[in-house]
């Protein structure tokens, strides 16, 4: 199995959708056991945003044209594009930044969620591309997301679940570690029930799989 993990927070070690995505991969290699698994890791904080190449590739009178070899952005969009569809299943492991998505991870969509490559406009509307797999999104927030303390909107998971639908990834399972700006105590909390929540779906497959 082959596992792409996209990680998207500035703060590196300290990262607790980092922490949370080890565990989610640490789950993945046991239920797989003894299938080998290998892990590509990317930091989507270091890639630049699309440029004009790319957007002239996707939208405008000549897109999904493309005369001239792939430069820039372009280029690297096809990259990370293979790279996705190499993958058996992807980690994302995301901040919620703003009520959504850091910068990084947006800009990994971006490269990757692209007209006439991996989404098709059709009059029916858009059509992925991609072969539908497991999704495991490990998010962080500062504060509580959802249930009866949540004071803020989240359009980071519904934001998320359309846009890898648009390509074809509808296979989408949220974990989140939420309230990490909360004293040591309610960090403890918020971890412990974040790690209960991956333990719980995980041990459920290890038992529904036929060993
Ligand atoms: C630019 C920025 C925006 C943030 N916006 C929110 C937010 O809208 N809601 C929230 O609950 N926490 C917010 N936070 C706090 C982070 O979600 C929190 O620190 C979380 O642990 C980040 O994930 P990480 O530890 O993986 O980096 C924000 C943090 C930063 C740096």
């Amino acid at each position: 199995m082959h596992i792409l993990r996209i990680l998207s927070s500035p703060r590196g070690a300290a990262s607790e959708s980092n922490l949370l995505s080890d565990s989610v991969i640490r789950h993945l290699q046991q239920c797989a056991h003894p299938e080998p698994v290998t892990l590509e890791n990317l930091d989507a904080t270091t890639l630049a945003h699309v440029d004009d190449d790319y957007a002239h590739a996707v939208s405008g009178p000549h897109a999904g044209h493309q005369h001239t070899p792939a430069a820039g952005t372009l280029a690297a969009s096809s990259r990370l594009i293979q790279s996705l569809d190499r993958a058996d299943c992807l980690v994302i492991a995301t901040p919620m930044h703003n009520y959504t998505v850091p910068a990084g991870l947006k800009n990994w969509i971006d490269h990757v969620v692209r007209a006439h490559s991996t989404f098709q406009i059709t009059p029916q509307g858009k059509i992925g591309a991609l072969r539908d797999r497991p999704v495991y999104v490990a998010m962080a927030s500062g504060g509580p997301v959802a249930g009866p303390h949540a004071r803020q909107p989240d359009f980071l998971t519904p934001y998320l679940k359309a846009v890898l639908a648009t390509v074809g990834l509808k296979d989408v399972i949220f974990f989140t570690v939420e309230g990490t700006a909360g004293n040591g105590a309610m960090l403890a909390a918020a971890r412990q029930q974040a790690e209960q929540a991956v333990a719980g779906h995980f041990g459920l497959a290890l038992q529904q799989s036929p060993l």
